[in-house]
């Protein structure tokens, strides 16, 4: 058997496109509906991805740069709370795994543990966490500070943060309960265990009071790609939803990270890496092109804007129409802007043409089934990675059009799976099983015996 993809729907709010919500078959109101996210979960399934993924930021962390930029643009404005929305949906679906993020630095970990323990129980082994560290000034202010934890902090936070929590899961061994309503004893005293961690930032006694997760304990899964992101992910993550937008630049990426495991005991398999991938499927190359046109021109100039405010400054004193003027002040990051300037300067682009290209960057694959399906099997044969999250652009469309047109054309390459294999995440990802570590303990001391 060919080695088999791994699949990821990324579902949040209205899609990845950033005139999603303008697009006539778009329900405006569809993030905060709760039958259009159960409309999206149930195609997912219907395409046997192995989980939906929700990306989170707790707050509106786009500045209204220009000014009215954020009044137009529908784009991760508001939606539903992941932990609250995924039991819901759950409920709704049998096999698909759940996954969403919890930020490590405005959460505890007592919280995200036994939330995440809650959701395998209810979902019957298919939770998942995406561990951030979250980015923006916008959720420091929802949380008591005028300024986000500085780089450092927040990833030693954030690598204490999944001990606690990887702890706290493994509270109690699997044959913990004896449930012996004869004997009158519920639960085993020497299959408990108090965790009694003392750190620089936390400090938990435990045990967790939930216990029997279906898949030993959930999923996961980490994003972030600097040096402390790839080692907490080669530590401990399952899954890494990563962004990297060629293949030389996704191989690098994934052979050094699947290179810092064995350090750790685990081998490469032991992590699947999935980066971020747009589609836009036509029954001809003609037809999705013209899906993607149509996006883009219901792109608003005020939001087009606010993609080239970082870089450029407020530009919207000047015609859209006209030349790209040369950076005032000196940008945060210059190597991206001295690129993009002598893009600007070669294509003779203007304002609006730079906007528009800026909003179909990244790894994104335009055409029919077949050539989305070509594109992705380059990936993946190149050993780029294991699989992708994809981004549709909007939703419902962009992710029924994929369960529809390119889940057959994988299943007919024999790269994707023609039904789950297992009942819980893990097992469909292909995962060993957990072993708690209290028994990994006893077993290692038997065997020395
Ligand atoms: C592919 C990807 C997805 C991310 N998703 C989220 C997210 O949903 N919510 C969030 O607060 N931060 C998210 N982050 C931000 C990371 O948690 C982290 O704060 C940021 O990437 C900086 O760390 P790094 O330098 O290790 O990449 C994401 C980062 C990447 C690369």
């Amino acid at each position: 058997m060919k080695r088999q993809m791994r699949l990821g729907m990324s579902m949040r709010g209205l899609g990845y496109h950033p005139a999603a919500w303008r697009h006539p078959k778009v329900p405006a109101d569809g993030s905060l509906s709760f039958a259009h996210y159960v409309r999206n979960a149930q195609a997912a399934e219907r395409g046997l991805f192995d989980m939906i993924f929700f990306a989170d930021g707790i707050g509106i962390r786009e500045k209204d740069e220009p000014r009215g930029s954020l009044a137009r643009s529908g784009y991760e404005i508001v939606e539903m709370e992941p932990m609250t929305l995924l039991p819901a949906l759950g409920a709704l679906t049998r096999h698909i795994g759940l996954v969403t993020t919890a930020s490590t630095t405005y959460n505890e970990p007592y919280h995200v543990a036994r939330k995440f323990a809650t959701l395998d129980l209810i979902s019957g082994g298919r939770a998942g966490w995406n561990i951030v560290t979250s980015w923006s000034e916008a959720e420091a202010r929802n949380f008591n500070r005028e300024e986000h934890l500085d780089y450092d902090t927040r990833y030693e936070r954030a690598a204490e943060f999944v001990e606690v929590v990887t702890g706290l899961w493994d509270s109690w061994e699997p044959d913990a309960f004896p449930y012996d309503k004869a004997g009158g004893l519920f639960y085993d005293e020497s299959r408990m265990h108090v965790l009694n961690h003392v750190g620089k930032h936390f400090q938990v006694r435990g045990p967790l009071n939930v216990a029997s997760m279906p898949q030993g304990r959930p999923i996961l899964v980490q994003a972030g790609a600097s040096e402390p992101g790839r080692e907490i992910a080669a530590a401990t993550a399952d899954v890494v939803y990563a962004a990297q937008d060629s293949i030389p630049n996704a191989k690098a990426y994934y052979d050094d990270v699947k290179s810092r495991m064995a350090k750790y005991g685990r081998s490469p398999d032991d992590l699947k890496i999935m980066p971020g991938l747009r589609t836009v499927v036509g029954r001809t190359r003609a037809e999705a092109q013209a899906k993607f046109d149509e996006l883009q021109s219901l792109l608003d100039p005020l939001v087009g804007l606010a993609r080239v405010y970082n870089a450029l400054g407020d530009l919207s004193g000047h015609d859209v129409d006209g030349p790209v003027p040369e950076p005032v002040k000196p940008p945060q990051v210059r190597s991206i802007v001295d690129q993009m300037m002598q893009r600007v300067r070669r294509d003779k682009l203007t304002i609006r043409q730079l906007y528009t290209q800026m909003t179909a960057g990244g790894f994104c694959l335009i055409g029919t089934a077949a050539d989305i399906a070509d594109g992705m099997e380059e990936w993946f044969d190149a050993g780029a990675c294991d699989g992708f999250n994809i981004l549709p652009t909007h939703l419902p469309e962009a992710c029924e059009d994929f369960v529809e047109h390119v889940t057959p054309e994988l299943q007919r390459r024999g790269v994707f799976r023609t039904a789950y294999e297992g009942a819980t995440l893990r097992e469909n990802l292909g995962l060993k099983p957990h072993v708690n570590r209290y028994v990994a303990a006893r077993k290692r001391s038997q065997a020395a015996d």
